[in-house]
């Protein structure tokens, strides 16, 4: 059978309401926590994604009893019978998330084996930090062979300073530090919404976490972490984001409910810059555009700067706005692959390190493009539904490790996409 393509013929403006799902990467996180817990723990709103179902087949190595809903989007998790520490690399190579395990498992049970995490392939993602951190709570980390040997008779709280922001150091560090003796604090933390989502988990089970959200976290351990109610994880801030794009690039009149409007400031005012409307509410966001996009400049930062996520998808959008836009790639060294593919589509790109510029054309046309990670395949999808014709996209499995049901989305608000083997 030929490999699966996902077909979209462009065009189509997208226009209605939809509802964003439970987040990517907050989802990752929260579930590696759930063996902290010495009862079971409920997980809601939970996305039905490949990195998802990873994190169970990694729980259920461990010998945690999962039962895992994907219609529901519930997953209920009892850890009392984990009988391992180790993760297997064919688990490690499919979600860069695996690292977390390092954490929670020294936690859990004083020692773990994880292979050096896999994940999307978007430039250098060493764990040095991560393991920087672990050393200072008392833990001995070794790497052999690729794998990461972490372990700890007693983990004491103490200093963590991050050469740099990392949201899965800081999260590493945090599970670990949950079952320390003392306080840890973590200084130039990260400070992207699920850090927050993550110590709001870590505090329903008894941890005691302050100043997540900010760059210095605190968190005083405890002996033991217990689920007590169920925990719905928060909407996904890129999805959400994905979403705004995919309106504006439509000239569409979309609202994207059940999302957190205060989690998209950097994209919000980005989209406005370009001559969008965007209204905000409670929990819904209305993205509408007509007319000419104005070209503008954006560099990617750390949390609330403009998240590198979305990236990729917005700079599908620049690739038809009037003039001339500069992007500045600022965490990860490869995250402009996408930007070939959309050479074929008519895109006109100069790259300069990790700044691409984009002249705007007045019209893409659809070619046979590979997605070449989650958000390389996030952005194919925004410019083939501005393309002229039916563009297929490669390497579909990229976008199903982020995105739950991305294409029945956007049908539903009227784009015409499908998947075919043919
Ligand atoms: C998380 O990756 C996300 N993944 C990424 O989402 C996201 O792009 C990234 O944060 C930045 O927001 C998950 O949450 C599972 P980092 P992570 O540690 O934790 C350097 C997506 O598309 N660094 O914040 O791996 C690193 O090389 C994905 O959903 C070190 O040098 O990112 C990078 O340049 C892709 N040493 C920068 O820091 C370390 O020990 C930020 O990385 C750790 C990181």
């Amino acid at each position: 059978m030929a490999e699966e393509r996902m077909l979209i013929t462009g065009g189509q403006r997208l226009e209605g309401t939809v509802r964003v799902s439970g987040g990517k990467n907050t989802a990752v996180a929260v579930i590696s926590a759930s063996i902290l817990s010495r009862t079971p723990c409920v997980i809601e709103n939970l996305p039905n994604i490949e990195d998802v179902n990873v994190s169970v087949e990694t729980l259920e190595h461990l010998g945690a009893k999962v039962s895992w809903d994907p219609k529901a989007g519930v997953m209920e998790v009892d850890a009392s019978t984990i009988c391992r520490t180790d993760v297997p690399l064919e688990l490690c190579r499919r979600m860069r998330a695996s690292s977390y395990y390092i954490g929670a498992l020294l936690a859990r049970c004083g020692q773990a084996q994880v292979p050096l995490p896999g994940g999307c392939d978007i430039g250098r993602r060493p764990i040095d930090q991560h393991i920087k951190g672990m050393r200072s709570l008392g833990a001995v980390v070794e790497t052999q062979r690729g794998v990461v040997n972490a372990r700890a008779d007693k983990l004491v709280g103490g200093d963590v300073f991050m050469d740099m922001v990392t949201v899965g150091g800081t999260i590493n560090v945090m599970l670990a530090a949950s079952q320390a003796e003392g306080i840890t604090t973590i200084y130039n933390a990260a400070k992207e919404p699920h850090i927050v989502d993550l110590a709001n988990f870590l505090n329903s089970m008894g941890c005691r976490v302050k100043g997540a959200g900010t760059d210095v976290i605190r968190i005083r351990g405890v002996n033991t972490l217990a689920c007590r109610r169920p925990y719905a994880v928060i909407p996904d801030q890129i999805e959400t984001g994905t979403l705004m794009i995919a309106a504006a690039a439509t000239h569409g009149d979309v609202t994207i409910c059940g999302c957190i409007p205060t989690h998209m400031e950097a994209l919000t005012a980005k989209l406005l810059e370009m001559g969008a409307r965007v209204d905000e509410r409670d929990d819904a966001i209305r993205v509408r555009s007509i007319g000419a996009h104005r070209a503008v400049t954006f560099k990617t930062q750390v949390y609330p700067g403009f998240p590198t996520d979305l990236q990729q998808p917005m700079s599908a959008l620049l690739c038809t706005a009037t003039g001339t836009s500069t992007v500045v790639e600022n965490i990860f060294e490869s995250r402009f692959r996408h930007l070939a593919e959309m050479e074929r589509m008519g895109a006109r790109v100069r790259i300069y390190e990790q700044t691409a510029v984009i002249e705007g054309v007045p019209q893409l046309h659809a070619a046979a493009v590979e997605a070449t990670d989650l958000r390389a395949g996030a952005a194919l999808v925004i410019a083939g539904l501005m393309a002229q014709g039916t563009t297929e996209i490669y390497n579909t499995h990229f976008i199903d490790r982020g995105y739950e049901h991305l294409e029945d989305k956007l049908n539903s608000l009227g784009a015409k996409i499908w998947r075919t083997r043919e």
